[in-house]
C-alpha cells in the first residue's frame, strides 16, 4: 500500500461516562468513531484504513463502518489491541505490515479536517514523521488541591493526531521501544529512535474527546456545522 491509516479504537474510555466506551458513543447520529473513518475515507490519499479495536467490540465496530459510508473493500481486516495505546498502536503495524507511509490516529478525535492530512503528507517530503500541533493559549502552572508553579508556555505545543510516518522507520521505532515503557503517543517514540519529527499546523477541531463534557462540546461544533 502507499498510505494507510491507522485508527486506534481500543480504550475503555471509562473517562466519558455513560457506560458505552467513549470512541462508540453517538455524536452527530453516528458512532464517534465513524467520524474519523469518514475523514479518511474521502481524502484521496489514503489507500487503506487499518482499525484497532477492544476485544468484544467487532459489533460495535462494524456498526461504525457501516455509518462512516466507506466503502468495505477500504478497510483492512480488524485487530484486537493491547493494554496500553502503544501496544494498540504497536499490533496495528504488524499487522499491516508493509506500507510507505502509516497515519496514526485516535478514534477519540472525530473531526479531522482534509487539509490536516494534506499537510501531514506534504511534511514527509523531507521527514520521517510529522504531527500536527497548535500553540499552547492558557497559563501552564502545576496543579494539585492548590495552584503551583506557572511553567513558561514559550515554546510549547500541544501535539496531536493523525501523526504520519515512514512506514518501516515507525515500525522498526516502536519494536526498539522498552516495553515497560509508556508512550503518550507515536512521535516521541520515533523521537527516541533518533528522527527528526516534522511540525505542520494543527486545528482546534482536532481536540480529543475525553471527558462527558467533551461529548456534548462536539455536538454543539457539529450542530454548528451542520453536517
Ligand atoms: O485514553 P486516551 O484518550 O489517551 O486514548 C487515545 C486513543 O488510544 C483512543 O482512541 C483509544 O481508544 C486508544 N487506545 C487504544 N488501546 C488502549 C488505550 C487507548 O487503542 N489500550
Amino acid at each position: 500500500f502507499d498510505i494507510v491509516a491507522l485508527i486506534v479504537a481500543a480504550g475503555k474510555g471509562e473517562r466519558a461516562g455513560g457506560g458505552l466506551p467513549k470512541q462508540y458513543r453517538p455524536i452527530g447520529g453516528k458512532p464517534m468513531l465513524a467520524h474519523a473513518i469518514q475523514a479518511f475515507s474521502r481524502h484521496p490519499a489514503i489507500d487503506r484504513i487499518q482499525l484497532v479495536i477492544g476485544a468484544g467490540q467487532e459489533a460495535l465496530c462494524a456498526e461504525a463502518m457501516a455509518a462512516s459510508g466507506a466503502p468495505p473493500a477500504l478497510f483492512l481486516p480488524l485487530v484486537t489491541g493491547g493494554a496500553t495505546r502503544r501496544e494498540s498502536v504497536m499490533r496495528g503495524l504488524e499487522a499491516i505490515g508493509k506500507a510507505r507511509l502509516v497515519m496514526i490516529h485516535d478514534a477519540a478525535r472525530p473531526f479531522l479536517p482534509a487539509v490536516v492530512i494534506d499537510r501531514l503528507v506534504a511534511a514527509l517530503g523531507g521527514a520521517e514523521g510529522a504531527v500536527p500541533a497548535i500553540p499552547v493559549a492558557d497559563t501552564l502552572a502545576r496543579g494539585g488541591t492548590e495552584l503551583g508553579e506557572v511553567v513558561p508556555r514559550d515554546g510549547l505545543v500541544r501535539v496531536q493526531t493523525p501523526q504520519s510516518f515512514a512506514f518501516d522507520t515507525i515500525l522498526a521505532a516502536h519494536r526498539a521501544w522498552p516495553e515497560e515503557l509508556e508512550a503518550t503517543d507515536d512521535a516521541q517514540i520515533l523521537r527516541a529512535a533518533g528522527h527528526a519529527v516534522a511540525i505542520v499546523a494543527g486545528d482546534p477541531a482536532l481536540e480529543k474527546i475525553t471527558f462527558q463534557e467533551d461529548v456534548m462540546t462536539a455536538e454543539q461544533r457539529l450542530g454548528a456545522r451542520m453536517v
